[in-house]
């Protein structure tokens, strides 16, 4: 999968992306992960990327120019699935947004910055408005970050264990049981004895029941769907 991520903070994404599984799956192919800083496609003398608004009111507004003209050389270049703009006031993203945005080719992802964007460039080229959550950022990059990382390591071949993905968080709608590791005993804090048991049907009975237990108990709202 291709991702092409248009940004005037490219340093702030590269370091969130170049680590452990993301460095991986880039260094086996899995995903190409491309910056773009818009600041490279002003053709104003100052190269600047944003102006005054239109109505008055505080804050600056990321202009078209610059993105637009990023935007229309990567579409002459290849199609894409799907052109995202970070924004709090998008879609709150979910493991089932991340999935289908998983089975894309290319992706291409815009963050805004200031006050945002023209709301023109919304208009003319975005077909998905992505939030990572209710509260507002400094700027898009690490919502963008964190939807590129839900995406990725979700590519088949990406994490080693095939099928460690599929039992995170969230993938089928329940929160993962707790997980243990050596030693048994961590002063008098002992493993749940199942967990020994060498049977796989009641080790996967009861973190089933644990999941469950979890999710009710802190986001039963994942149970109503
Ligand atoms: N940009 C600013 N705040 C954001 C948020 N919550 N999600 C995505 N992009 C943002």
């Amino acid at each position: 999968m291709r991702i092409d991520i248009l940004t005037i903070l490219p340093e702030l994404i590269e370091g969130a992306l170049n680590h452990s599984i993301m460095k991986r799956a880039q260094e086996k192919g899995h995903a190409e992960i491309i910056l773009h800083n818009i600041r490279d496609y002003s053709t104003h003398r100052q190269k600047s990327v944003d102006d005054y608004q239109y109505g008055g009111g505080a804050g600056m507004v990321m202009t078209i120019q610059p993105i637009a003209d990023c935007i229309e050389k990567l579409m002459s270049e290849r199609d894409y699935d799907d052109i995202i703009y970070m924004t709090p006031d998008g879609k709150v993203l979910d493991q089932g947004m991340s999935n289908t945005f998983s089975l894309g080719k290319n992706l291409l992802i815009l963050c805004g910055h200031y006050k945002g964007v023209d709301q023109r460039l919304r208009d003319i080229f975005i077909t998905k408005e992505v939030s990572i959550g209710s509260y507002v950022l400094s700027g898009g990059e690490l919502g963008a970050a964190v939807l590129v990382d839900s995406i990725v390591r979700l590519i088949p071949g990406v994490i080693s264990d095939e099928t460690s993905a599929l039992t995170d968080s969230f993938q089928d709608s329940l929160l993962a049981p707790p997980v243990y590791t050596r030693p048994q005993d961590y002063k008098g804090h002992i493993v749940p004895q199942i967990l020994l048991s060498g049977d796989d049907k009641k080790i996967e009975d009861w973190r089933f029941e644990r999941a469950l237990e979890r999710t009710k108990e802190r986001r039963p709202d994942l149970l109503e769907d």
